[in-house]
């Protein structure tokens, strides 16, 4: 199944429960998205903010916020057909990053989110997005990494995940859907796309099996492992211990990078 990669893995999925899936994955990871930037893009009222890969919108609304009614938040897709209701200052265009800055030079931000590692130039994407930026100004992305998925928990059954993981990772590797280790090799990106005085911080957390979190992973990884043809009993067994309560696994990371435009 080579060139999955060539198309992002949710494409041609039901829009309203697209919609469902991606509201609920922008609010699992709203706190800590919220708290990096927060920290590392010194967001001020009317500053410009541009979301690359918006989805729902759920962060185009919280820049609103943020930025106020004399700021700017532009939410580009390349479909606008996830998105709920927005409040103002938020704009849409439905394009794909790839394309050239129609707004070149304006943003104070630009930030995507669980976007570059589905890409199949994620490099070219960097470049891409940093011209929108004015001098000075920061990009912020956050991307997996789940090369490091384990069992916490001992046992048959802490086995059974790693043997599955394992499974499952190889065959993602296989279809090129998605570097596993991606979110890793971000800041390295970072430094060739030009990008000056950066930062690295990494969403790193036990979870334990039978939490929404958990639950909406074990749904994710159920459509994923379709998708790759992955033995269908072993992903059963995987997604099963993260619907258990008392079983715990290291989770996926995100690693989040910011860095200036020179
Ligand atoms: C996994 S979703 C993440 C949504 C959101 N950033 C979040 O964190 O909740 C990836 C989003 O990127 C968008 N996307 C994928 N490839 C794109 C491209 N080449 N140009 C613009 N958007 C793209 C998809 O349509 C989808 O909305």
């Amino acid at each position: 199944m080579a060139g999955l990669k060539e198309r992002y893995f949710a494409d041609g999925a039901d829009p309203s429960g697209e919609r469902v899936r991606l509201e609920a994955l922008a609010g699992f990871y709203a706190p800590w998205t919220q708290d990096w930037l927060t920290r590392r893009a010194s967001l001020k009222p009317g500053m410009a903010v541009l979301e690359a890969g918006a989805g729902s919108g759920a962060m185009l609304r919280w820049f609103a916020q943020v930025v106020g009614p004399r700021g700017d938040v532009l939410g580009l897709d390349r479909t606008l057909a996830h998105m709920g209701e927005l409040p103002a200052p938020v704009r849409l265009m439905e394009a794909d990053l790839y394309d050239p800055p129609a707004e070149p030079g304006r943003f104070d931000l630009v930030y995507a989110r669980l976007v570059l590692e589905h890409l199949p130039d994620p490099d070219a994407a960097l470049v891409r997005l940093s011209q929108w930026l004015k001098p000075g100004g920061v990009l912020a992305i956050a991307s997996l990494d789940f090369a490091d998925v384990k069992a916490i928990s001992g046992g048959e059954a802490g086995k059974r995940f790693d043997a599955g993981i394992a499974h499952i990772q190889a065959a993602i590797r296989d279809t090129g859907l998605v570097d596993p280790a991606f979110g890793r090799t971000l800041k390295d990106r970072f430094t060739a796309a030009g990008l000056e005085t950066l930062t690295e911080d990494v969403l790193d957390r036990v979870s334990e099996g039978g939490s929404d979190w958990s639950r909406f992973l074990a749904a994710n990884n159920r459509v994923i492992g379709a998708m790759i043809g992955a033995d269908p009993a072993v992903v059963d067994s995987v997604c099963t211990l993260m619907e258990t309560p008392g079983f715990h696994f290291i989770d996926q990371k995100v690693h989040g990078v910011t860095g200036r435009r020179p």
